[in-house]
């Protein structure tokens, strides 16, 4: 199956359960977009786009910090349930600051 065959917006297998570790990052790329999968402190897999909201840097090449992913470029971290208003939030901190490490 190839990116152009499966449709978008529906329920599709991204790992095995035993290939997201609490341990490290896990990269896959599905329908052409760059996501990573990662495991929350609950024990839950968390996917997010992998790309850092703030410098894009690729949050897969990070490491897992206490269930939260951490980007390995300016050192922001997202747990992955709300990644939205948390990413607005730790990017806003970023600049403020002049890039010094923020965590949600
Ligand atoms: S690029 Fe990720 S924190 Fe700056």
């Amino acid at each position: 199956m190839t990116a152009e065959t499966l449709l978008r917006n529906c329920w599709y297998a991204a790992a095995r359960a035993d290939e997201v570790t609490p341990d490290a990052p896990f990269a896959r790329t599905m329908l052409g977009e760059p996501i990573v999968l990662f495991r929350r402190m609950d024990g839950a897999i968390a996917a997010l786009e992998d790309r850092c909201p703030h410098r894009k840097a690729p949050l897969s090449l990070g490491r897992i910090w206490d269930g939260k992913i951490q980007c390995n470029y300016h050192g922001a971290r997202f747990n992955g349930d709300k990644a939205g208003a948390a990413a607005r939030k730790i990017v806003a901190q970023l600049l403020a600051q002049g890039n010094a490490r923020a965590a949600e």
